[in-house]
């Protein structure tokens, strides 16, 4: 999959103005900083078309973007601890009603850095996709932030942390594009299962 073109679309704060996608929807979330807007940068190959930012929780809205073959949606990031309770309250009721749409949802990345132990706010989110059932792939993000050799056992760890299989964790740097073409190949899969199950579905 080569994607040229992807363009934002508009920012929501609210449910009652969740889109209503046209084509498989895949969403990106995780703690806030863990580098959500700077991976969906580097799958559009842009470098400004999701806000990134040094300061956490700089997105506190769901963005969506148009990358032709799909919709991709930049959930707010959760865990920011200096925000007060009323508006974590606020964020969490939005996340989960994006996610009571799953019949909209396609596959989720959940981004954790590769270099720290999940929280238990990233371990309470898998275990809700697996409850759920809403497909998932780990992300690792900032493996540009280890030696080389230290990547693997990284994955490890997370993958033992999330009780997940690390076949289903990719390393992944927005520095060196690691992990892109993974990732890519990925996309192509979601894409064409979605696609497959929508005619079934006609
Ligand atoms: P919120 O929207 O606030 O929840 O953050 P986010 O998850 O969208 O994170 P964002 O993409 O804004 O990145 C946060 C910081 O991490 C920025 O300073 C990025 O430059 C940095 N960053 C993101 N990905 C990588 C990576 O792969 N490697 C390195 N070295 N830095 C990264
Ligand atoms: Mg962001």
């Amino acid at each position: 999959m080569i994607i040229n073109n992807a363009k934002f679309i508009t920012s929501v704060a609210s449910e009652k103005n969740f889109l209503v996608p046209d084509r498989p929807m895949i969403a990106v979330c995780g703690k806030s900083n863990v580098g959500k807007s700077s991976f969906i940068n580097m799958l559009a190959n842009q470098k400004k078309l999701a806000k990134t930012s040094s300061a956490p929780g700089r997105t506190r809205l769901v963005n969506y973007f148009d990358f032709e073959k799909f919709i991709l949606a930049d959930l707010p990031g959760y865990g920011f601890a200096s925000v007060s309770k009323v508006e974590k309250e606020k964020w969490s009721k939005l996340l989960e009603k994006f996610f009571e749409r799953k019949e909209f949802i396609s596959h989720i990345f959940a981004l954790v850095d590769i270099r720290h132990e999940p929280t238990n706010d990233d371990k309470q989110m898998i275990s809700y996709l697996y409850y759920h059932a809403i497909p998932f792939t780990i992300i690792a993000t900032k493996a540009d932030k280890l030696p080389k050799t230290r990547v693997k056992d990284a994955v490890r760890k997370v993958a033992n942390f999330l009780t997940v299989g690390e076949g289903d964790i990719i390393a992944t740097s927005t520095e060196n594009k690691r992990g892109k073409d993974e990732v890519f190949s990925l996309l192509d899969k979601i894409v064409m299962i979605a696609e497959q199950s929508e005619e079934i579905d006609e």
